[in-house]
């Protein structure tokens, strides 16, 4: 499933960013890459100990942590500390598969990265290419989003970015382990909570049916959540 969450950024927070992160000093991208990945990637970064990717990151987390959309999509358990990127000048980053755990080391916890996320940060029309190419089981999306919105996609994809032919682009990534590990239940939850809501919407008193609607997706939701 990929899912989009419109506007998770404001205007005036994108700003802040966007100087904060013209002014800081990059680092090759392909010093975090495993074996594989490394051969393919051509960007910088800000790794999760640079002090403006934590304080930014701080942002990125409370953003999502009042976004009843992205929990409603991801059912976090765990989120890897967000990271930032920057492609310029033919900066790519071929086809890959991310790893499938990640070490964070401060604190030290592991997160299974059942989802992958990037939050676009720079406006489209700034940048030529840098599309993010996500192949799926419904075939193969190509998705360059405005700045403050977010995808989520399954980590399990084979995805690249097209190479950055003018501009910068500019994007906070990170993974977020979920309780619900399988994309597919996952999907249904995700689809079973947005008509719950639009139920609750058109029986703003409630209705019997709710009730044990809303029961059935705790009890799906019970029945398949790892802690
Ligand atoms: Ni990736």
């Amino acid at each position: 499933m990929i899912v989009r969450i419109a506007n998770l950024l404001d205007a005036s927070t994108l700003v802040l960013m966007r100087e904060k992160l013209a002014a800081a000093v990059w680092e090759d991208g392909r010093r975090t890459a495993g074996g594989e990945a490394v051969k393919v990637k051509q960007n910088e970064q800000l790794t999760e100990k640079h002090p403006l990717a934590i304080e930014l990151g701080e942002r990125v987390l409370n953003a999502l942590a009042q976004s009843k959309q992205f929990t409603s999509a991801a059912l976090p358990l765990k989120v890897f500390p967000p990271l930032f990127n920057r492609y310029t000048g033919g900066g790519h980053f071929g086809a890959h598969i991310d790893t499938a755990v990640r070490l964070s080391d401060q604190p030290p916890y592991r997160v299974r990265t059942d989802l992958s996320a990037t939050l676009f940060l720079a406006e489209p029309d700034s940048y030529d290419g840098g599309e993010l190419v996500i192949e799926d089981t419904y075939g193969v999306h190509s998705l360059k989003l405005p700045a403050g919105h977010l995808l989520l996609y399954p980590a399990t994809s084979l995805h690249e970015v097209r190479p950055v032919t003018r501009g910068a682009r500019l994007a906070s990534f990170f993974w977020v382990q979920s309780m619900v590990r399988d994309d597919d239940n996952r999907r249904l939850l995700y689809e079973m909570d947005r008509a719950l809501m639009q139920l609750r919407e058109l029986h703003p008193a409630g209705h019997p049916t709710l009730v044990r609607l809303t029961g059935t997706y705790h009890n799906l939701l019970r029945k398949w959540s790892d802690l």
